[in-house]
């Protein structure tokens, strides 16, 4: 029946008590299908989503197993999270990094002691823990590393930020997440936020920039600024970069505490390689300070994968052996076990480690020479 033909008394008589409890709670029926569908179809919509909700679960799993729970976190505070690393589940101690004493030493009286001696320093502002250090040097010399040994020792709360977690398709949201690693890391200070590769997030800023990458570093700079007046802030952002000429001016103004960490001298790789093949089954024989000697320009790195390659050559030869045994045994006599190898790795001779650095040395020559000829772009 159409409105204007509704019987006017009808229209203007007033609602009995059910008939207005029935029409509200038909229109609240309404109300919250109408409200769930919509929301069901954004939810739908949104390619984001379910990507945001595994950022969530993970931060609330990491924050729990770190045993800061009961924070109170924004939806794009909570996607940092999960970038938090408990510094437990780190491996690495000082232990495990040779021929760097001396900037661990700088590291553990500089960075570690006004986080752990936080009651010594509270009264000074000049002892409060810098606001940024950037480990710079080649590659393979062990920055990683030591960000990895400073986040377990220092017991602070440790986020490793990614560039990538700062990137979003949404204009706008690149600057609330930055804004959310400071105000993430305030909540849970003492914190370390570490950038590894500092310069490929924060290089210097040109006018190609684009619009939303420009406003994204000027903000993560000012919020860096920010944490100096804040009273008793303990953040500190640690970055690592193996091109610190290309990390933005302004950005390594703020991070006054360097340590360059330099390609291994012969006496840093004889102590690498002692360190590597500690717990190895090593030959009485094996000359390390020939090693070293013949490894001039290699990083921590390189001596790793040669002794890792050396290593091998002892698992090839079992495997050969095995093999052996086995296309010989028919032609043998049945009783002769004598002959069977043992079912235990040969120890590590020099010759294996020489061969792996003679193959080292000659990938080596390839890679430089094919460098050479096509120059890398950056
Ligand atoms: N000083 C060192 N002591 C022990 N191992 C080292 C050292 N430097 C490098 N390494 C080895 O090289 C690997 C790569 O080092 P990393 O810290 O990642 O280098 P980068 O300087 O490029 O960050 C390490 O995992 C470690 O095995
Ligand atoms: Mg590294």
């Amino acid at each position: 029946m159409i409105l204007g033909e509704t019987p006017q008394d009808l229209l203007l008589r007033p609602l009995t008590r059910s008939q207005a409890i029935g029409m509200l709670l038909r229109l609240s029926v309404f109300g919250a299908v109408t409200y769930f569908s919509i929301k069901w179809v954004c939810d739908a919509l949104d390619p984001s989503r379910e990507e945001r909700q595994r950022l969530k679960k993970k931060a609330q799993r990491l924050m729990k197993k770190i045993g800061v729970e009961g924070l109170i976190l924004t939806e794009h505070e909570m996607s940092i999270a999960a970038h938090l690393v408990n510094p437990r589940d780190i491996k690495v101690t000082w232990n495990d990094i040779a021929g760097l004493d001396d900037v661990i030493a700088d590291l553990q009286d500089t960075v570690i002691l006004p986080f752990q001696k936080r009651h010594l320093f509270k009264h000074s502002k000049l002892c409060q823990p810098p606001k940024g250090v950037l480990l710079h040097g080649p590659p393979g010399c062990g920055k990683t590393l030591l960000a990895k040994a400073i986040a377990r020792a220092s017991g602070c709360q440790f986020i490793n930020l990614q560039p990538a977690a700062l990137t979003d398709k949404w204009y706008g949201e690149s600057q609330k997440l930055t804004a959310s690693v400071f105000s993430l890391a305030t909540k849970l200070q003492p914190c370390i936020i570490f950038i590894d590769e500092i310069d490929s997030f924060l290089r210097n800023r040109s006018a190609l920039d684009h619009e939303a990458t420009a406003m994204m570093k000027a903000q993560f700079m000012s919020l860096w600024d920010g944490l100096d007046t804040l009273p008793d802030c303990q953040v500190m952002i640690l970055g690592a970069s193996n091109r610190p000429q290309d990390v933005d001016s302004a950005i390594l103004r703020r991070m006054p505490l360097t340590f360059q960490i330099c390609q291994p001298t012969q006496q840093q790789r004889q102590e690498i390689l002692q360190l590597i093949l500690t717990g190895e089954n090593m030959s009485h024989v094996v000359n390390l300070n020939e090693l070293a000697v013949r490894t001039e320009g290699y990083s921590g790195s390189d001596l790793r994968e040669l002794c890792r390659d050396a290593a091998m050559y002892r698992v090839r030869d079992y495997v050969r052996k095995q093999q052996m045994w086995l296309v010989m045994r028919p032609l043998k006599v049945a009783d002769d076990k004598e002959d069977k190898p043992t079912d235990r790795l040969r120890p590590m001779t020099q010759l294996d480690l020489l061969l792996a650095l003679d193959k080292m040395n000659e990938s080596k020559g390839v890679t430089a020479a094919a460098t050479l000829q096509h120059p890398s772009l950056d």
